[in-house]
């Protein structure tokens, strides 16, 4: 049976992790999802390890379509997340028109955006339609150009921002939080805090769950793989073993290790 946002948020009530991991196609996506994994995020992490970019950026509104329709041919078991492509989101009505594409031609079950309080309406016209959001803090790789890859809410004033901007994303109706590479403290004050389920990449180990990038737990990544992920396959047999190996290590918490955080 497919995971819903019911069973999710069961899970997030009883304390059971939640296993997320990226797919960009049919292959990977039944593999992923017949490893166990909860949620199958349909990244816009494709335009770098899929179509060889440098930043998310280059990524349409058509491709992220594209490949959500490849992994939901298969997938029977996953909640599947697609990502709201960079400025697909600049104001209401394109976000709607984008949003409702990656539901209704891509199959997906819920959209992810980035940023905080400039997309609070869009957040809530979304909840209302009945469209299931992710928001997504910290770390916004469609930020990049201005901000660079670096670890968000060090300082305390960023890191207040971005609480206060975790709940009024939750209060505007958000479903589900990412956070990318902000303190481990901080993310388990915003989980804490929250009650919805937060799940992290390079946020440390108290979220409600985590996310990877399939490439990179795969050892498929080019150049350097972050610091935050781990190559699963080198342990492994297969790449089945390696997926089933990263749902186990969320599930009990041995992922992410010490060596996983980010100072
Ligand atoms: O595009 C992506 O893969 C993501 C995750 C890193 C959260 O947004
Ligand atoms: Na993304």
């Amino acid at each position: 049976m497919r995971k819903t946002l019911s069973s999710l948020r069961k899970m997030y009530r009883s304390g059971e992790k939640i296993a997320c991991l990226t797919a960009y196609d049919a292959g990977f996506a039944h593999w992923v999802a017949e490893a166990g994994v909860d949620v199958i995020l349909v990244g816009d992490s494709l335009g770098m390890v899929v179509q060889g970019h440098a930043t998310t950026l280059p990524v349409t509104l058509d491709e992220v379509v594209y490949h959500t329709q490849m992994v939901q041919r298969v997938n029977r078991t996953a909640w599947c997340i697609a990502d709201l492509p960079f400025m697909e989101d600049v104001d209401l009505a394109t976000t709607l028109k984008a949003a409702g594409r990656l539901m209704k031609e891509g199959g997906a079950n819920m959209v992810k955006l980035e940023g905080g309080k400039r997309i609070l309406d869009r957040v809530q016209a979304m909840a209302e339609i009945g469209i299931p959001v992710c928001c997504h803090l910290g770390l916004l790789p469609q930020s990049v150009e201005k901000h660079g890859y670096k670890v968000q809410g060090r300082d305390e004033e960023t890191a207040v921002r971005i609480l206060k901007e975790a709940l009024e994303l939750q209060s505007a109706g958000a479903d589900m939080l990412v956070l990318e590479c902000i303190p481990a403290a901080l993310a388990e004050q915003i989980t804490r805090e929250l009650n919805i389920p937060v799940i992290g990449i390079g946020a440390g180990a108290d979220t409600s769950g985590q996310v990877l990038v399939l490439h990179d737990i795969l050892g498929i990544t080019l150049g350097k793989p972050p610091s935050f992920s781990k190559n699963y396959l080198q342990e492994s047999a297969s790449i089945q073993e390696a997926l089933s190996s990263y749902v186990q290590d969320v599930k009990s918490g041995a992922f992410p290790a010490d060596c996983h955080l980010i100072a």
